[in-house]
């Protein structure tokens, strides 16, 4: 469904390009992780597929297919039709991709009021089902609170609710989990793959962290230094990088996690499906016993212990330095 052909990005104040020729695809009802260091174009590559580049301020060649519609060099009807109806995005600071002066539910419904004719009760109506959709306790009551007055995790979850009103067919996430605790964090995961699951919603979920990616994408693109250094099953990536980046970020994910990880897979789905892991991982007897069973209990287990890794006081005791992901200068 979108295609991003030898995409380049360079901006007037820099030297070196933000995006140096990327191209990848997403299918329909896939969720594609983009990963990769601090400054290695992912957000630019997100905000163009967005259509909120500052055109002004750059030089950008190459194509943005959604469908087959151009969406790179569109004008800017066309990008603000399309993206108030095919396209979600949701930014990793839920606060400040906030209006502070708006109550949760006029902005949950903000896109409907600009791209529909609907009544302000019927909007209304369609807030509060897509707070329930996203798991916002008690919809009616948040309905009329002001952002300051919700947590991360509920205001992540209204952002998330916000982008899929208009029912996209894509959403793109930029880091929408590394401001949130641990704990948020994994519910957050788990309500993106059920949004995936249920609604068949495609996603492009960018993080820093591979470990969380591993857990919720079928396939990853590792970027670094506005390149795409690699492509491809989550599996194969794993257990197979070719690119040294790759590897230094996988060996940067400490043993415990990534054997636990081997052992769990990374799709709840495909392990009630009974698909073997055939990872040498695996194979070599890495994967453990009990804890990893493919029982409800463990399979949380892994996910937290996982997602434990990627917050950020534990993620200064990562070895291999070089592989970890830079959160630096963001
Ligand atoms: N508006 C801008 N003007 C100039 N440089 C920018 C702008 N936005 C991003 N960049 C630069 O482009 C590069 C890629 O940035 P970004 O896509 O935000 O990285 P990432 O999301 O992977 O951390 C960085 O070097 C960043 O400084
Ligand atoms: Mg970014």
């Amino acid at each position: 469904m979108l295609e991003i052909r030898d995409f380049h990005v360079k901006f007037n104040s820099r030297s070196r390009e933000a995006v140096g020729g990327i191209s990848f695809t997403i299918q329909d009802g896939e969720i594609l992780g983009l990963v990769g260091e601090s400054g290695s174009g992912k957000s630019v590559t997100a905000m163009s597929i967005a259509g909120l580049l500052p055109r002004r301020q750059c030089t950008y060649s190459g194509d943005i297919l959604l469908d087959g519609q151009d969406l790179l060099h569109a004008d800017r009807s066309v990008l603000r039709t399309l993206h108030g109806r095919r396209i979600g995005v949701v930014f990793q600071e839920p606060m400040s991709a906030m209006n502070p002066l708006l109550t949760v539910g006029e902005q949950v419904g903000e896109v409907l009021r600009v791209h529909t004719s609907l009544s302000k009760a019927e909007r209304r109506e369609k807030v509060l089902s897509a707070m329930a959709d996203v798991e916002l306790p008690e919809p009616e009551v948040l309905y009329g609170r002001y952002p300051h007055e919700l947590s991360g995790g509920q205001l992540q979850r209204a952002m998330i609710a916000a982008a899929i009103i208009i029912e996209p067919s894509l959403l793109l996430l930029d880091e929408p989990t590394t401001a949130l605790d641990v704990t948020i964090q994994a519910q957050i995961l788990a309500l993106l793959r059920r949004l995936n699951r249920e609604k068949g919603i495609s996603q492009l979920f960018i993080s820093h962290n591979l470990a969380v990616v591993r857990k919720l994408c079928s396939r990853v693109a590792v970027m670094q230094r506005g390149l795409l250094v690699e492509c491809g099953d989550t599996d194969d990536i794993f257990f197979h990088p070719s690119h040294p980046y790759t590897k230094n970020l996988i060996a940067a994910i400490p043993v415990r996690e990534h054997r636990m990880q081997a052992a769990a897979g990374p799709f709840a789905d495909a392990k009630e499906a009974g698909r073997a892991v055939s990872s040498p991982e695996a194979g070599r007897g890495a994967a453990p016993d009990s804890a990893v069973s493919s029982s409800e209990a463990g399979r949380g287990a892994a996910l937290d212990s996982v997602i434990e890794v990627s917050s950020p006081s534990s993620a200064a005791g990562i070895p291999a330095a070089n592989g970890t992901l830079s959160k630096g200068g963001e």
